[in-house]
Parts: structure tokens; C-alpha cells; sequence
């Protein structure tokens, strides 16, 4: 499904809409270049789910925990891993495995770890500075 994001006004619509077409799906994963909007959208999404912790890039680490009404959601950044092994070593399977939502930027890095199912949102500037947000159950 095809989401247009003229404002960041939009996207607590969008993230509303990005849970309910994932149904039972927990795991998103995130594709879009260098600030397309990816940890601005998860964010978004950790609103709708009840988050009220502070919801940041996962810098200093490559996986963030926030607590919601629902359990833990992680929010992982894949961007800085140098090889999967490093995503083996934090015990990624964990975490993918765990029922719990996880959230995961630059899923790239480590594309022979990804499960079979997940939803992919994928995040494109367009003209105007607006956004078309596509998230497909695969
Ligand atoms: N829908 C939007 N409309 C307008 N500005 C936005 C939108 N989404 C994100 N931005 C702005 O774009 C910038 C980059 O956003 P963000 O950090 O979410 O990108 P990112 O895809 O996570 O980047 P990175 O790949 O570096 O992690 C931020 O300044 C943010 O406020
Ligand atoms: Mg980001």
C-alpha cells in the first residue's frame, strides 16, 4: 500500500495505517537512502503503539529497546555494522524471533539474517520535498 506524505503532519495517519495492514507481522523493516525519513517514520510508529520514552536514532548502539503497553519494541540501526558477524555477536535472533516489534534501519547490512516474513516499508523523497511511504507484507 502507497502512502503519500506531503507533511510530517501525515505520518501518525500513515503509521496507523502501516500497523494495521502488518496485522500479526512484528518485524518492519526499513529501506530508504540517507535521510528519507526512516527513524522519523519509526518513531511515529512507536507513538501509536504507546511509547512515551524518548524515541531516538539508536546512535552510540545498534539496537534501541523502548517499553509499550504491548512489551519492549526494538528499534535497530544496522547502518554502522562493518560485517553480519558483528549482528550475530549482539544476538540478533533474539530479538527477530521474540514476537516483539522490531523496527530496522539499513536492513542491507545484514540481508542474509532478515526472516522469511516481515513488512517492508520503503521511504522515497518525491518532488516537493514530500514522501511516498510504500509498506508491503512480504
Ligand atoms: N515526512 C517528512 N517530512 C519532512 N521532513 C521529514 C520527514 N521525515 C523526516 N524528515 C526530516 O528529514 C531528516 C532526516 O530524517 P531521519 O533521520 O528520519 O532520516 P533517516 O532515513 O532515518 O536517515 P539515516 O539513514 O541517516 O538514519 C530529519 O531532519 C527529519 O526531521
Ligand atoms: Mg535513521
Amino acid at each position: 500500500m502507497d502512502f503519500k506524505v506531503s507533511s510530517p503532519a501525515d505520518l501518525a495517519h500513515v503509521a496507523s495505517g502501516v500497523l494495521q495492514l502488518a496485522e500479526q507481522e512484528k518485524v518492519f523493516l526499513f529501506y530508504g537512502d540517507m535521510g528519507a525519513g526512516k527513524t522519523t517514520f519509526i518513531k511515529h510508529l512507536c507513538s501509536v503503539l504507546g511509547v512515551t520514552d524518548a524515541t531516538s536514532s539508536p546512535t552510540f548502539s545498534i539496537v534501541n529497546e523502548y517499553n509499550s503497553p504491548q512489551g519492549s519494541i526494538f528499534h535497530f540501526d544496522f547502518y554502522r555494522l562493518k560485517q553480519e558477524s558483528e549482528a550475530l555477536d549482539m544476538g540478533y535472533e533474539d530479538y527477530f524471533y521474540s514476537g516483539n516489534y522490531c523496527f530496522i534501519e539499513w536492513p542491507e547490512k545484514v540481508s542474509n539474517l532478515l526472516p522469511e516474513k516481515f513488512v517492508k516499508v520503503e521511504i522515497q523523497l518525491t518532488e516537493n520535498f514530500e514522501r511516498l511511504i510504500s509498506a508491503n507484507k512480504i
